[in-house]
């Protein structure tokens, strides 16, 4: 997804943009450009279809020198993704270049009032609109900042957009609505902007998030924030905990194995002090509801997109069965645009790895607008929807960058059993059960460790398996939402076709594709149902079906009835869907080496989906 880095200050600025639009290569892209500023005034622009190493190729031509700039990496929405298309786009005049996230919805318009006037349209982008628009402001106003907040009083729609201008230099006019934005306070006389702390973080680890409404004007001196409607205002300045070590492999070939093998930490780091074994509890500073509240619940609708979905599928399992509290789960997407039914006593739980996933963020709105109090189960600290929800619970699983995501499934797993442990503790559960939980829980990292020991055999399965077209994930119980998380995995990074379904639904379609060209992987723990999917197993032998079964201990009743057994360690039913979709990432990523795919970065997707 698009993102946006800008500097000003004293050094060159064109190493530290490129620099900057590397560190958000991980949200996906399709195309790269970025604009500088001479100190006489002259605005040089390059940018390129494909990666960034293509960009930095061609910087020198015809590239002025200069200390003040934005940079855009592209995915493109409005228009095909080549040269033309990718941002900064730039007024007429060549003297105001502009890079943008988000949608102009009412672009179609401005066009057709701004054709009128004379300005010619180059691309097929909404951006484009927004820079014409400035471009005209500019007649009626001095400075940069005000021909923005001119132009942005007539645009519908999201955006994070950093301008830049030859009328006005040494300076950059940011704005945000709807479209993650934030500002990192340099030290030596420089300030910059980003989309997110990784485009900053490497020179300063001093952030203000700028809110929906906010505009800002940086220069090398210092910066200020205005509100469109409000005029100036003060927004605080945040710590960013996370170094760039943590954002960078760390000696692992990609993110997404580096990730993959964080979880026994990523784990830990979402328990960290909220266990209380004595009482059977948990301790969640972030719900801020009273136990009256909380009495108070009872419906949860949970909404999410992605893995986070499926995490939020197991979270309803976990809370029906253990809080009695009914949950519907509901794509973001599908949620947002019919009239949901919201009786008091609603929560609606938004769970986001970014924060700021586009869907969600509106359900979440949506949620709001209908009066139901608002709970988010977050990774990153300061997103959109961190701070849109009443209450919530921080994942601290540290920086993803994978595209695929890995270890924030895992936690979001054990954020939702927390949730649970607390809800269940106010209501019926037992000191007894909440014990059982909690040290199931304390004893989960090591169970992790001990999982990733897999990866030579998940290894040697995809290179077995790699070259197949299609694959089927079962599970039932708790391990449907991991079926289907399997098979999205696979899909993300290998581009095997794959799907996941209940086992025992198979019968109702799949099972007419079962052969020996169609791996199953079939999700056996020994919980509630093994028994059940063990006979579905048997089904899909009957078909010379060919069998991956990923057991917890041992599973004698499947020797000889599948091609291979993965063991993971055996725990609470609740918890094993952390266990059995390790080899499930495993797998992917090592069918996408098998493959060649870019794993960090697979085709047409992105990190973080900022828009519809
Ligand atoms: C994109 C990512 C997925 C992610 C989904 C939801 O599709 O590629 O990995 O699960 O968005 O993202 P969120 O940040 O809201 O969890």
């Amino acid at each position: 997804m698009c993102g946006i880095v800008g500097y000003v200050g004293a050094k060159e600025a064109g190493p530290i943009l490129i620099e900057g639009l590397r560190r958000l290569e991980y949200r996906g892209y399709d195309s790269a450009g970025l604009a500088v500023i001479s100190p006489e005034g002259r605005l040089g622009t390059v940018k390129e279809a494909g990666k960034i190493a293509q960009l930095e190729g061609i910087l020198d031509e015809g590239m002025p020198p200069g200390t003040c700039g934005i940079a855009h990496t592209r995915w493109a929405t409005h228009g095909a993704p080549n040269r033309l298309n990718a941002h900064p786009h730039w007024s007429q005049g060549r003297d105001i270049a502009l890079v943008h996230n988000g949608i102009i919805e009412n672009a179609e318009v401005i066009r057709s009032k701004l054709s009128d006037l004379g300005y010619i349209f180059e691309t097929q982008t909404d951006t484009e609109a927004v820079v014409h628009l400035i471009d005209e402001a500019f007649q009626e106003n001095s400075t940069l900042e005000d021909a923005v907040l001119t132009a942005l009083r007539q645009v519908e729609g999201a955006y994070g957009l950093a301008v830049v201008s030859s009328r006005d230099p040494g300076k950059i006019v940011v704005a945000r609505k709807g479209s993650p934005l934030l500002i990192g306070i340099g030290k030596n006389g420089e300030n910059l902007v980003g989309s997110d702390a990784s485009a900053v973080i490497q020179h300063t680890k001093e952030v203000v998030y700028l809110d929906d409404g906010d505009c800002a004007v940086l220069t090398a001196e210092g910066y200020r924030v205005f509100h469109i409607e409000e005029g100036n205002v003060q927004r605080s300045v945040h710590q960013i905990e996370w170094d760039l070590e943590a954002a960078e492999k760390g000696g692992y070939e990609h993110f997404m194995l580096k990730e993959i093998c964080e979880q026994p930490e990523s784990i830990r780091n979402v328990m960290r002090g909220r266990l209380l074994e004595e009482t059977g509890d948990v301790r969640l500073g972030g719900i801020t509801l009273s136990d009256e509240e909380l009495a108070g619940i009872r419906r949860i609708v949970i909404t999410a997109c992605g893995t986070s979905w499926h995490a939020a599928l197991i979270g309803e399992y976990m809370l029906e069965e253990l809080t009695g509290i009914p949950v519907e789960v509901e794509y973001a997407s599908e949620f947002r645009y019919r009239s949901p039914v919201l009786e008091d006593g609603t929560l609606v739980l938004a769970i986001s790895q970014s924060g700021e996933t586009a869907d969600t963020l509106a359900a979440l709105e949506e949620a709001r607008a209908r009066g139901a109090s608002t709970m988010g189960i977050v990774n990153t600290v300061g997103s959109s929807i961190a701070r849109k929800t009443d209450f919530g619970i921080y994942l601290h699983a540290g920086p993803e960058i994978g595209v695929a995501s890995t270890k924030a499934f895992t936690s979001q797993i054990v954020a939702l059993a927390l949730f649970t442990l607390y809800l269940g503790r106010r209501r019926h559960l037992s000191i007894l059960q909440g014990r059982e939980l909690v040290a199931a829980l304390r004893a989960l990292p090591d169970q992790v460790a001990q999982t990733l020991a897999l990866g030579p055999l998940t290894k040697e399965l995809a290179v077995v398996y790699g070259d197949a077209q299609n694959f089927l994930y079962l599970g039932r119980g708790y391990q449907f939402p991991v079926a289907l998380e399997g098979a999205l995995k696979l899909k993300e990074v290998s581009y095997i076709h794959a799907e996941g379904y209940p086992a025992a639904e198979m019968k109702h379609g799949p099972i007419a594709l079962i052969d020996d060209d169609m791996p199953v992987v079939a999700l056996a723990p020994r919980d509630s149902v093994y028994a059940k999917v063990v006979s579905n197993i048997e089904e899909v032998k009957a078909r010379s079906g060919r069998i991956l079964a990923v057991v917890s201990g041992d599973a004698p009743e499947l020797i000889g009835k599948v091609d291979h057994l993965i063991e993971v360690p055996h725990t609470v039913p609740a918890l094993l869907p952390v266990l059995t979709s390790i080899p499930l990432q495993l797998l992917a990523y090592h069918a996408a080496i098998h493959r060649n795919r870019d794993v960090d970065q697979p085709r047409n997707l992105a990190k973080s989906v900022t828009v519809e």
